[in-house]
């Protein structure tokens, strides 16, 4: 399995955020709609070995955390507004304290924050952090079940740094150049098809 964490530091975490303010309004979650689009669609199908965990920390009701999973996904489109649409009707959905709830097939949501998400991650995969100054990926052996840490157009915080800390990740760069969060994905994917497919 592939899993990606993107985090969304000012992205809404109520539905009411109109569908063409996904830019504006909605806290910057046309980036985090793009990290679906790229971690799951090739041409003519959906990668069903990956997960994306959106983790939202903006708005009245943070944090949430949207999870996508490529396996079981329906209704999924490549267009940012069809899958806008799939994020607010989870961000809708009434939520218990602990656990998720599903709100279409192979999208959950849950009061999970950042801590929460790499915790339960931790113990399914190595976490490798996405980071300019990392290890180059190209002298970076893949683990197993890798959980790629990414954020959104502002870097991981101090404190959000600390808590990957304590799971002694792997920290790579994927060039020398800063890159969107939806295009590091796509390099992701294509380093792993290429060396571990
Ligand atoms: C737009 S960047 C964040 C802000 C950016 N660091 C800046 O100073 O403008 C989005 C995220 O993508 C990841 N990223 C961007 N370029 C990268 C690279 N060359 N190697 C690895 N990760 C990268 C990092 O996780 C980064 O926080």
């Amino acid at each position: 399995m592939r899993y990606f964490v993107a985090v969304g530091h000012k992205a809404v975490t109520t539905g009411d955020f109109k569908l063409d303010d996904i830019s504006g309004g909605a806290g910057r979650l046309d980036i985090l709609v793009r990290c679906v689009n790229s971690s799951f669609f090739l041409s003519h199908s959906i990668r069903k070995d990956t997960q994306l965990y959106l983790v939202l920390q903006g708005g009245s009701d943070a944090p949430k955390t949207v999870r996508f999973s490529g396996e079981e996904v329906r209704y999924l489109n490549p267009d940012e507004r069809s899958t806008s649409s799939l994020i607010r009707n989870a961000l809708m959905k009434k939520l218990p304290a602990e656990g998720e709830v599903r709100s279409s097939p192979g999208v959950y949501v849950s009061k999970m924050s950042f801590s929460d998400v790499i915790s339960s991650l931790s113990e399914k995969g190595r976490i490798v952090y996405l980071k300019e100054d990392g290890k180059d990926i190209k002298e970076y052996s893949t683990p197993e079940d890798p959980v790629f840490v990414i954020s959104d157009n502002v870097d991981l915080t101090n404190e959000e740094e600390d808590i990957l800390l304590q799971y002694a990740p792997d920290t790579v760069s994927l060039g020398p150049n800063s890159l969107h969060a939806d295009h590091c994905i796509i390099l992701v994917h294509n380093e792993m098809d290429r060396t571990s497919p």
